[in-house]
């Protein structure tokens, strides 16, 4: 008699398909665009490793930023400063291999780390080039003006990337804490880096904390790079939550502009098909509530 085929299932979490692969397209540059061309809100969550990642893509997550909030969330550490690409490629890669496990689709952002791209665009490339080799489809970064060169480089070498402005946590010692950004005067040095930003290529840009009224205008000034805003209001074309915050794993306060999704909801994979949903229908974020 022949002995059963071996399964090569983990005793360690299950991954399998959410779905079948065909009735499930890829999210892509294109896709984004279709989706903001429609006026249907694009989802972004941050993930780490390849289960939440999974989890994320079965929710029905657009797009995963392996954000270097990772240096908070995984690694303890006070700020995003100390993280590092090594830290960086390892996390893209386990969340990559998560994603391909379910055979899922989402979009997969890598951010790129602290020092790792401020020398040069050349020293800019070398790290994306890590990135993308580690999985990822785009690189985001942080900063104003003095990016756009490196970006306007990287998008010329076939490379998408999502800018940052706002509070910008990798400078955070610079500005003084987590504060609201984009206030008074500075609106209009906002304004100037996120259209020179769109100029040079960037598709995407994560606005942090910035006033929902400049970030509603900023969206409308941008129809090529899509505004994704945490803190920022709900008149972005998309949002992010770090997932720790969305799902309460966390001992401290929440800040202003985070629900807890897990509220109300018996499993994460059902708080973030809530989070998917309330993004996508308005009724997240809500603007007295959660912004400024
Ligand atoms: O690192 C990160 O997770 C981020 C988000 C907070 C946007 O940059």
């Amino acid at each position: 008699m022949m002995d059963k085929p071996e399964t090569h299932a983990s005793p360690y979490g299950t991954l399998p398909p959410a779905s079948p692969p065909a009735s499930r397209k890829p999210v892509s540059l294109p896709r984004l665009n279709e989706m903001r061309a429609r006026g249907e809100k694009i989802t972004m969550l941050t993930a780490y490793d390849a289960t939440f990642a999974a989890v994320a893509d079965a929710a029905g997550v657009d797009s995963i930023l392996v954000g270097d909030s990772l240096g908070m969330v995984c690694q303890g550490l006070t700020s995003t400063v100390g993280v590092t690409l090594a830290d960086m490629c390892y996390h893209v890669q386990s969340v990559v291999r998560g994603i391909q496990r379910v055979q899922g689709t989402t979009w997969v952002i890598g951010d790129m780390p602290y020092g790792t791209y401020h020398e040069s665009p050349e020293q800019a490339m070398r790290s994306a080039a890590a990135l993308m080799q580690a999985g990822a489809h785009m690189v985001k970064l942080e900063g104003g003006g003095w990016t756009t060169e490196t970006v306007r480089f990287l998008v010329e070498r076939g490379i998408p990337v999502c800018a940052h402005l706002g509070l910008t946590p990798q400078t955070v010692h610079a500005l003084g804490g987590y504060r609201v950004q984009g206030r008074g005067e500075s609106a209009t040095v906002l304004r100037r880096d996120a259209r020179a930003l769109q100029d040079a290529g960037a598709t995407m840009l994560v606005l942090e904390m910035v006033p929902a009224a400049l970030s509603a205008e900023l969206t409308q000034e941008l129809p090529t790079c899509h505004t994704i805003g945490i803190g920022a209001g709900n008149g972005t074309a998309g949002q992010v939550l770090v997932m720790h915050d969305m799902l309460g794993i966390n001992l401290g306060k929440n800040p202003k502009f985070v629900r807890n999704f897990m509220q109300g909801q018996g499993s994460v994979l059902d708080a973030m098909r809530a989070y998917v949903q309330a993004v996508k229908d308005g009724s997240f974020p809500v603007n007295a509530e959660h912004a400024w």
